[in-house]
């Protein structure tokens, strides 16, 4: 080895041992002929002192360097406990430049917390250095971490770790897919997998039992803080199982990932919570439950009104604990907030300690405006404010006014864990054009409750689907499949699906199914947002060692970048496949 220790382990009982150590200059700082360097490498910093070594003073920000010394006490006064190493100090002999560099870009040190405020582009972009400073590199060990621990747990019940392929057909997902063309089969095309779920279930037809895999997956959506064009999955099935078995070894593994990594010991069984009430209480299917404001469903007191803004389907409310204080630029600021998020806006009503209430919907008949402070739960001091409109986007507004309320007013609580299982989400959701959709994948089974008669009635049809969602985001999703023929060609029914295209699609995977399938499940847990929350981060790109830019594409490679002609040829690009009866032809579009 170049080096014979790292420079962050060095304590007080190493003074005296001649080192050897290798690493990159944090800072140097000149006081009277004696050179101090901050020497950093992976396992932190260690002052080096140089005296009497006049090359020391050439030396950079960033250049990589061998230091041979001993380790000395710090003299009193000198000691930093800011540092793990601040008790010591390596005395160098000799420095030798190992290689140079440039200025940076942006500064590299002092940077604990994972986002400094540089610009994103700029880091991805140089992700190298940003990757040297301590707070971006320690989620990257966080996540390493997490998914040593993961792998544990999953082999300690026994599920095998089992890959599947990138280069496949259309999953189920629902998002759009990523393209690869292919060269020897000019015109046709794979698509990039947007989860490995087809594979996993014909592993359980194959009688594996037990499958878990850190799967890359691709989809084609636009980018949000929680949501990336590509990104991992801890992803699990299994055989002879019920809800129970996957509720049991998710609480296992996330109380053991928040036990190792955060000393945290999280309450298990996590509270579960149907679709429906997560929706009536918190107008979300991912409810923040470190925050107890809850909605307020004011729909029948208003049915029936004269009053127009309240003729709609649903009409909702969120009660702002001491919002009676709200400035008439504040309540405005709320409007601008609705408009912005595709709403018609908020209605108000300030709740004064004195004298009458005064708002927005003040022309409301008199008995319904008495008696809403009372229906709201609102107290003097409160403000009220009201959304109304059709019932889900309604409640979806209100659901991030809660939010939006909850932060403004210092509602959340956020040094709290906060985790729940979602079951009994509906099993279909209406399409554009008049007909249903699979709310997770077409191969959710229906609840038992409903499994004669879902087709009969789509719309309040339930899965036997879950989520688990920590402090407000789905961190996993997954369901119980359908093994059985029958019932799946009824589901491809509800969405529309003809036996044909179901068979073009899922053929492999119906055709399986006819060779004795297990009853099995599993699920899926989004890899960067659970290890994101386990770094301290909702923004899941802290946790990607190359993460694409926000806008799209990777800053750092520049992909993605336009082919040459001739590549464009050799993948078989323009070629139109035909399809004529006795099977398909291809015909270059040049021809
Ligand atoms: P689903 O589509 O719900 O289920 O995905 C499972 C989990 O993956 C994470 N996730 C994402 N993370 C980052 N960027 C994205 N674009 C993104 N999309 C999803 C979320 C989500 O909860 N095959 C099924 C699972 C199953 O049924 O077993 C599936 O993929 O945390």
């Amino acid at each position: 080895m170049i080096r014979s220790h790292q420079a962050g382990v060095l304590r007080s009982a190493d003074v005296g041992t001649e080192v050897v150590l290798a690493g990159w200059v944090a800072r140097r700082r000149d006081h009277g002929g004696v050179t101090f360097i901050d020497l950093r490498d992976a396992s932190g910093i260690v002052q080096v002192v140089c005296r009497d070594i006049a090359q020391a003073q050439a030396l950079r920000s960033e250049w990589c360097v061998l230091v041979r010394g001993a380790v000395a006490a710090r003299t009193e006064g000198n000691v930093n406990p800011a540092l793990a190493t601040g008790d010591v100090e390596v005395v160098a002999s000799t420095i030798e430049v190992l290689s140079s560099s440039d200025p940076v870009p942006f500064p590299i040190d002092g940077a604990d917390e994972i986002d400094s405020g540089v610009d994103e582009t700029l880091r991805w972009r140089h992700r190298y250095l940003d990757l040297r400073r301590t707070g971006p590199a320690k989620a990257l060990r966080t996540r390493a971490a997490a998914v040593s621990i993961m792998r544990r747990v999953m082999e300690a019940h026994g599920f095998l770790d089992i890959e599947t392929p990138y280069l496949t057909r259309s999953t189920p997902e629902g998002a759009r897919d990523f393209l690869v063309p292919v060269r020897l089969q000019p015109g046709h095309w794979y698509a990039l997998p947007q989860s490995p779920q087809l594979f996993k279930q014909l592993l359980m037809v194959a009688g594996l039992e037990r499958y878990y895999q850190i799967a890359r997956c691709f989809r084609d959506e636009d980018f949000r803080a929680d949501r990336t064009a590509e990104f991992s999955q801890l992803d699990i099935e299994m055989s002879f199982l019920d809800e129970e078995d996957i509720f049991v070894l998710t609480e296992e593994l996330f109380a053991a990932l928040w036990r190792e990594l955060l000393g945290i010991e999280l309450p298990t069984p996590f509270a579960r919570m149907t679709y429906a009430e997560a929706m009536r209480r918190y107008g979300s299917d991912k409810p923040d439950l470190r925050c107890d404001l809850e909605l307020v469903d004011l729909t029948e007191l208003m049915a029936g009104t004269e009053f127009r803004v309240f003729q709609a389907e649903h009409v909702g409310a969120v009660v702002v604990p001491g919002g009676a204080a709200y400035s008439r630029r504040e309540l405005d600021e709320w409007q601008e907030w609705a408009k912005a998020r595709g709403g018609k806006g908020i209605a108000w009503l300030l709740i004064p300690a004195d004298g009458e209430p005064k708002g927005s919907i003040t022309r409301l008949e008199p008995e319904r405006l008495e008696a809403l402070p009372a229906a709201a739960g609102a107290k003097a001091g409160d403000a009220i404010l009201f959304a109304a409109g059709p019932r889900r986007t309604t409640l979806e507004m209100l659901g991030a006014l809660r939010l939006a309320v909850a932060r403004q007013q210092g509602l959340l609580r956020d040094d709290e864990w906060r985790f729940l299982w979602i079951v009994d989400a509906p099993m279909f959701e209406p399409t554009e054009d008049g007909g249903w959709t699979a709310v997770h994948h077409p191969f959710t089974a229906p609840a038992v409750e409903w499994q004669d008669r879902f087709q009969d009635d789509p719309e309040h049809a339930l899965a036997r689907a879950y989520d688990v969602v920590g402090n407000g985001m789905e961190l996993g999703g997954g369901s119980i499949r359908i093994h059985r023929a029958e019932m799946q060609q009824r589901v491809f029914d509800v969405i529309g699906l003809t036996r044909e295209e179901a068979q073009s699609k899922f053929g492999f995977l119906l055709e399986a199914f006819r060779y004795g399938p297990p009853p099995h499940g599993g699920i899926a847990f989004g890899l960067e947002r659970l290890t994101g929350k386990l770094a301290g981060t909702d923004v899941i790109r802290e946790v990607m060692a190359f993460p694409k830019a926000s806008s799209g594409g990777d800053p750092l490679t520049g992909a993605p970048t336009p082919i040459t002609a001739q590549q464009r040829k050799e993948a078989g690009i323009d070629v139109a496949v035909i399809e004529e009866p006795l099977g398909t032809k291809t015909v270059s579009k040049d021809a």
